[in-house]
């Protein structure tokens, strides 16, 4: 006879990332079980109500691993078309992000390798990517559409999103994110193509069920803060949340645009002034940082990490997995990317790919490994829970559970 759980996992070292007052939320010698792909014991070994036999069908031995939560990667644009290696080059000679996207480059190049695609084939173009975070220990996606720009592109990424979380049996939330840029048969009329997305787009995406959130990018090379908030005033009719792109190339003001709106999060956030972060602060809206694009960018301008620490402004670190700004397949390199150009610590790199990640995406059943949560969990290769960040790149992985599975064969089963 057993209390019902279906395993219990002993010699575990695990990084909670709860509130317990040790770093990371740490408890060595520990236990972990799951029932029903929920977390049903998280704890000392010795606190165990009972022998192991008698409480799960299974019993198996972690041989001293450290265990978090998986890892939640809440910023990425990982189902498109073609790439981009091409604008690498220009941009390795000179030409800026800017100059190219004015050239009719940059986000229009994905947009019409996105288009040319049928639904399959996206699919399997962009499959391969998800496998690749998936195996570097992220159990939740977040999948922004926005290489789409029209009603049926834009929905057929969003079902490519959901089909990815079908297939490798992970989490994907996804993100409409129609106010990417402007489409090249709406030039010169920027007005009349927030009117479509709002009337067709995000109303279509909404009744559908495609997108559990709406995106957009408020930039001078994109959206004004007027139009932005057309797009959010129309989520909110839904019941949608919002996030932003804010204040990655110049300060609009869209940290606080977002904060207005009850923003999930507000991402990038390069030149975000004081006034921005206090309204972040004051409405709770997560700080989402992506040092890959400030990395392939050679972004200088840092986002304002004090300030943000100061105010109290959760802070989520994410891949921006896209074929132009951040081509980055690993969400571990990010959050080192984090310590090393933004000056985070690795536990807050941890936090925020965990816990505060799990925020930016309005998820309260996963980021940490508690009792009640998801039993998304990775076995890690390490010493010590910062290693996650300390090592750059390299297979750390010792296994990947999402809901109490074990992911090793999708993580195999590489395309
Ligand atoms: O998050 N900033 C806008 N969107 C993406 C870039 C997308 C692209 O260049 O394809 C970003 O960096
Ligand atoms: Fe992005």
């Amino acid at each position: 006879m057993n209390s019902g759980w279906d395993v219990l996992l002993l010699d575990c070292r695990l990084a909670t990332l709860g509130r317990n007052g040790e770093p990371h939320g740490a408890i060595e010698r520990a236990a972990l079980a799951w029932k029903d792909g929920v977390i049903t014991y998280v704890g000392a070994q010795h606190d165990l109500p009972g022998p192991p036999e008698r409480l799960a069908a299974r019993i198996e031995s972690a041989d001293s691993a450290w265990i978090t939560p998986g890892l939640i990667d809440c910023h990425t644009h990982l189902v498109f078309g073609g790439d981009r290696a091409d604008e690498f080059d220009r941009r390795l000679n000179g030409a800026s992000y800017e100059e190219i996207a004015r050239a009719g480059g940059g986000i229009l190049s994905s947009v019409r390798a996105t288009r040319e695609a049928n639904e399959e084939n996206l699919f399997a173009q962009s499959l391969p990517r998800a496998r690749a975070l998936l195996a570097d220990g992220v159990t939740t996606i977040e999948i922004k559409s926005g290489y789409g720009l029209d009603l049926e592109n834009e929905l057929k990424m969003l079902r490519v999103a959901r089909r990815i979380s079908r297939e490798l049996g992970i989490g994907v939330r996804t993100t409409l994110l129609a106010a990417h840029a402007l489409p090249p048969e709406f030039n010169g009329r920027t007005d009349d193509y927030i009117d479509h997305l709002c009337a067709d787009v995000l109303p279509a995406a909404a009744r559908e069920g495609l997108a559990d959130a709406v995106d957009a990018f408020c930039e001078r090379i994109a959206f004004t803060p007027e139009q932005t908030r057309r797009v959010f005033a129309k989520a909110r009719e839904f019941g949608l949340p919002v996030k932003l792109h804010a204040d990655q190339l110049s300060d609009l003001g869209g940290a606080a645009l977002a904060a207005e709106f009850g923003a999930l999060s507000a991402d990038h956030l390069e030149w975000t002034s004081d006034a921005g972060v206090r309204a972040m602060a004051t409405a709770g809206t997560v700080a989402v940082l992506l040092p890959g694009a400030f990395y392939a960018l050679r972004e200088t301008k840092l986002p304002p990490i004090d300030a943000l620490r100061a105010a109290g402004v959760p802070i989520a670190i994410a891949t921006d997995l896209n074929p132009g700004t951040s081509p980055l397949l690993s969400l571990r390199l990010a959050m080192n990317m984090a310590c090393t150009l933004f000056h985070m610590t690795p536990e807050e790199a941890l936090r925020g790919a965990t816990v505060n990640a799990a925020r930016a995406l309005g998820l309260a059943d996963r980021g940490t490994l508690e009792v009640g949560k998801r039993a998304d969990f990775v076995l890690w290769n390490i010493e010590r829970p910062a290693d996650l960040c300390y090592w750059i790149g390299g297979g750390l992985v010792r296994s990947v559970f999402a809901q109490g599975r074990a992911q090793d064969a999708a993580i195999r089963n590489r395309s």
